[in-house]
């Protein structure tokens, strides 16, 4: 398995291939990308690109929000998700089309001809996420360090049997990460199947150490069929990633922070 981490230069291209010019798909079925984006690092003129980058319906959207920082921050996610299919499969950013499968999981409406084309998106205070791959399914999962939970009674009342142990035996400085940690993958898992909460959280657990999936019905799911990452994308956030991949040691991740200059020309573009 081969990976690349984050760290780079915000404003750095960092997949291997470059960007997409001329249409062609190259988002293979083992290649996975995901790219976030930190709010404190944008200006307005960043805001205001990737604004440009949304179709009609999502300016709506963008416009209902209450807060400000919500409004942002749901325009940074759909902004890096239209640009990271873009980067790949070189069209202009407001081509892009989604249908809205039954548990409200948008999945992209894939160029004909081409492979079907997967992404899925996540926000959260301060920071927006999004992944691709293509056929496979994937889901991502993005939270904010200083959340106010009560995360005992969460952990208590979703998670599965080792994991609510886990958080009540942590101590207060740990508590509230290895909830999250729990919480991203449990989140990125079941967004990654479509289903969102309507999968019962406490059907399958976590092992942090190795990253690995069991379900507690064993015809469930096939837990060797699904590879996991996290990631801290800065030092208030956490995330994760689920893929599911029939053969997951050919699996490729590249993921780091958006690329501002291919999204600046692909806004002008
Ligand atoms: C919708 C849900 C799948 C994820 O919600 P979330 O964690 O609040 O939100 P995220 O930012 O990670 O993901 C939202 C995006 O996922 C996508 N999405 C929506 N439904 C989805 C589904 N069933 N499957 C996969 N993706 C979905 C959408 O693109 C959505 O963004 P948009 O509304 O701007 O288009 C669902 O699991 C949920 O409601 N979770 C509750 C969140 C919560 O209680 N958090 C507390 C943490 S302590």
């Amino acid at each position: 398995m081969r990976k690349t981490l984050g760290g780079r230069q915000p404003s750095e291209g960092f997949l291997s291939h470059g960007a997409v010019r001329d249409g062609n798909a190259l988002v293979s079925k083992d290649g996975v990308a995901a790219w976030w984006l930190l709010l404190e690092h944008l200006t307005e003129d960043d805001l205001e690109m990737l604004e440009a980058l949304l179709v009609d319906e999502e300016l709506a959207r963008a416009e209902r929000f209450h807060f400000e920082r919500d409004r942002q921050i749901y325009i940074a996610a759909h902004g890096i998700c239209r640009g990271l299919l873009s980067y790949h499969l070189g069209q202009p950013a407001k081509n892009w089309r989604f249908s809205i499968e039954d548990h409200g999981k948008p999945e992209l409406i894939s160029p004909a001809g081409g492979p079907r084309i997967r992404v899925n998106i996540s926000h959260t205070r301060g920071l927006a996420a999004v992944a691709l791959t293509s056929e496979h399914d994937i889901g991502v999962d993005v939270e904010w360090r200083h959340r106010d939970a009560m995360v005992d009674e969460l952990a208590q009342r979703m998670f599965a049997e080792s994991e609510r142990r886990d958080v009540q035996r942590a101590c207060k400085e740990k508590k509230l990460d290895i909830f999250l940690a729990y919480w991203t993958l449990k989140e990125a898992y079941v967004k990654a199947i479509g289903k969102g909460l309507s999968q019962p959280l406490d059907a399958f657990e976590f092992d942090l150490n190795g990253l690995n999936i069991t379900f507690l019905d064993r015809s469930a799911d096939d837990p060797d069929h699904w590879h996991f990452e996290r990631y801290q994308p800065g030092p208030d956030h956490l995330m994760a990633l689920a893929i599911r991949h029939p053969a997951k040691a050919n699996l490729r991740v590249e993921a780091g922070p958006a690329p501002m200059e291919f999204l600046r020309n692909l806004a002008q573009a």
